[in-house]
């Protein structure tokens, strides 16, 4: 099972393990972080779903949506490391992503 090192608001790091096919959110979520709001759902609406990936993984993830990349603009938190986290899948090329829980907007 891929691994995912998460990062909360507080800078505290845990490692949790996730299903490929999973969103990034999905995983995040079910482990019980109750910072990731995720309101939408995953449906890439809300942005509530915001983190920062480690750029050494950038060539790994998908392309980003125009629909994706309109909303982080709405952030005031946004960098280049920025996605939604319900718009990346968890894929075994992905093992070991470290993702930070962006800042509430
Ligand atoms: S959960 Fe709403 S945009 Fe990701």
């Amino acid at each position: 099972m891929p691994k995912l090192v998460v990062v909360n608001r507080a800078g505290e790091e845990k490692t949790i393990e996730a299903d490929a096919g999973l969103s990034v959110m999905e995983a995040i979520r079910d482990d019980g972080f109750d910072e990731l709001l995720a309101l939408c759902g995953g449906c890439c609406s809300c942005a509530t779903c915001h983190v920062f990936v480690d750029p050494a993984f950038a060539d790994k993830l998908p392309a980003m949506s125009e629909d994706e990349n309109d909303l982080l603009d709405s952030s005031d938190h946004r960098n280049e490391t920025s996605r939604l986290s319900c718009q990346v899948q968890i894929t075994s090329d992905l093992d070991g992503l470290r993702v930070t829980i962006a800042p509430e907007d």
